[in-house]
């Protein structure tokens, strides 16, 4: 979508839909607010008409379409909730939920005026940001597959107006990062959304290769050859299932924009099918585990962000792919394997085939650049939507400023994560009899947290933050009706603008 400002006012008559936003009004409030002034000339009384009959009424998720007399396109209004509790994330989703309201119906262009959207708790560039991010994000749908299609909301500009001209400069850099940040969610959501017919571990390294050549990012595709050279049993086992479909190792590295800034490894999980291998899933929902390469594509967009945003931490992505799949040549309940710099994991259950991979990768990124922080991201337990839901992220950390700044982001972007207790219980039940740890225990408590327990081993002491994602990185149709306007069915990309967002360190 092509988002843009505009000093002029939003009822210009050159736009298909002019959208303001409504704060609930209150019992007594009698007359109309004077940021639906214009709205009502430009209507001739329609929408003081609508007021006084209480049909406009500001509750969230309320939407009122009037039609100017002139021909000249719609005006919108978005009811947005008590102005005292509206934050940016009221914003956002206001936003998109217009997108989608105008769906499909003959709308190309949206305009927003700004100042009907500023609260005490949402500064000007803060609801410029969220207007178009909600626009942007809202309007995504995954189209590939589809040989007809409703046409959508193309443009969504932000109208200054008389009163924010004066910001126009801070407010454009706000939309361009904002910009940045959607378009690199769209992709994000494309790659992720992809089949595991075709989002095979090969075709995520071509994507990653294509996406160094654009950005003039390094990139190295392990295969499964180098994969043996390297050592890296863990992501050899889970991957030698699958005949048709061989292992990847991928690292893509940004070098960073300032001199002085450090090294922060990003490592996924990108299991491109997920059928829980000789420990097979149950048929119902099977077909989800097509997402759970969701941290993996991650990792890729949110170097794609730190590159496009010049974000001064130089970046390193390792991604850990592999097709969990039942076969002659799969790895067994029983066996033993070695991962990268030589600890032996006792698989248990090959279902619980993301921390093996995961152990190769982290290793791998910490003996190779010496990062100064860790973060990985992971679709890594059903534990981990049981405890936190289908719309919250967990974060288990060793270090508590990398921790404090994740959760800063997150408050930014309105991607909720929490934080999440790491104890010697956990690391206790993840040690084997008869290797250094076990991928499954018999212990149905806590599975999140032993995942966490397990991954930890391979960390050592550099500051290290696990983002279990199973729940929020990707919606059914079931589960997308209860979450915000701006998530979509399939992938979210959840994560990609709040670990940008950190490293942009602001
Ligand atoms: N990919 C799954 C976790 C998952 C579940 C992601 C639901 C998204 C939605 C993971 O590989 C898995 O199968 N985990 C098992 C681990 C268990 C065998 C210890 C789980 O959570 O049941
Ligand atoms: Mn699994
Ligand atoms: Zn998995």
């Amino acid at each position: 979508m092509k988002l843009a400002l505009d000093r002029r006012d939003a009822t210009v008559g050159s736009i298909d839909a002019s959208v303001s936003g409504v704060f609930q009004r209150g019992e007594k409030d009698e007359s109309l607010p004077r940021t639906l002034q214009k709205e009502d000339a430009v209507t001739g009384g329609l929408v003081t008409g609508a007021w006084n009959r209480r049909e406009i009424r500001g509750r969230k998720r309320e939407i009122t379409v009037i039609h100017r007399p002139d021909g000249k396109g719609r005006v919108l209004l978005v009811g947005l909730g008590v102005r005292a509790e509206a934050t940016h994330e009221t914003v956002r989703r206001a936003a998109a939920e217009v997108v989608k309201a105008l769906k499909g119906r003959g709308a190309r262009t949206v305009g927003f005026r700004l100042t009907s959207f500023v609260a005490e708790g949402v500064p000007s560039d803060a609801a410029a940001e969220a207007l178009v991010e909600g626009a942007a994000l809202g309007a995504y749908e995954f189209l590939r597959y589809k040989t007809k299609t409703d046409g959508g909301v193309e443009e969504a500009t932000v109208f200054l107006g008389e009163e924010h001209g004066r910001e126009e400069a801070a407010l454009r850099r706000r939309i361009d990062r904002a910009s940045t940040m959607t378009e690199t969610v769209v992709w994000t959501r494309d790659v992720a959304n992809l089949p595991a017919d075709v989002a095979s571990p090969e075709r995520l390294g071509e994507e990653a290769l294509r996406l160094g050549k654009d950005l003039d990012l390094k990139v190295q595709v392990f295969d499964e050859k180098k994969l043996a050279e390297l050592k890296c049993g863990g992501i050899l086992a889970v991957g030698g299932g699958s005949t048709a479909h061989p292992p990847r190792m991928i690292v893509v590295e940004y070098p960073g924009g300032a001199r002085s800034g450090k090294t922060v490894a990003l490592v996924g999980k990108g299991i491109t099918f997920d059928s829980g291998g000789i420990s097979i899933k149950p048929a119902p929902a099977m077909g989800e585990m097509k997402f759970d390469k969701c941290g993996a594509v991650a990792v890729l967009g949110i170097v794609r962000a730190a590159a496009l945003l010049k974000v001064p931490s130089r970046v390193i992505g390792v991604l850990a792919c592999a097709e969990n799949v039942p076969s002659g040549t799969s790895y067994r309940p029983g066996d033993v394997v070695r991962s990268y710099g030589g600890q032996t994991m006792e698989i248990l259950n090959t279902d619980a085939e993301g921390r093996v991979v995961l152990s190769d990768a982290l290793s791998y990124a910490i003996d190779k650049y010496h990062p100064d922080e860790v973060i990985d991201l992971a679709t890594l337990t059903g534990a981990q939507v049981v405890a936190l839901g289908d719309d919250t992220g967990a974060l288990i950390s060793n270090d508590d400023r990398l921790a404090q700044g994740l959760l800063e982001a997150s408050k930014r972007t309105g991607e909720p994560l929490w934080r999440m207790p790491l104890t010697d219980y956990h690391r206790e039940l993840v040690k084997s009899d008869i290797a250094d740890v076990r991928n499954h225990t018999e212990i149905p408590v806590a599975g999140m947290l032993q995942a966490a327990a397990f991954l930890e081993t391979f960390v050592g002491k550099t500051p290290w933050a696990h983002l279990d994602i199973a729940g929020a990185s990707y919606t059914t149709a079931t589960t997308r009706k209860w979450q915000p306007a701006y998530q979509c069915i399939g992938a979210t990309a959840f994560a990609v603008r709040t670990v940008a967002t950190y490293l942009e360190g602001r």
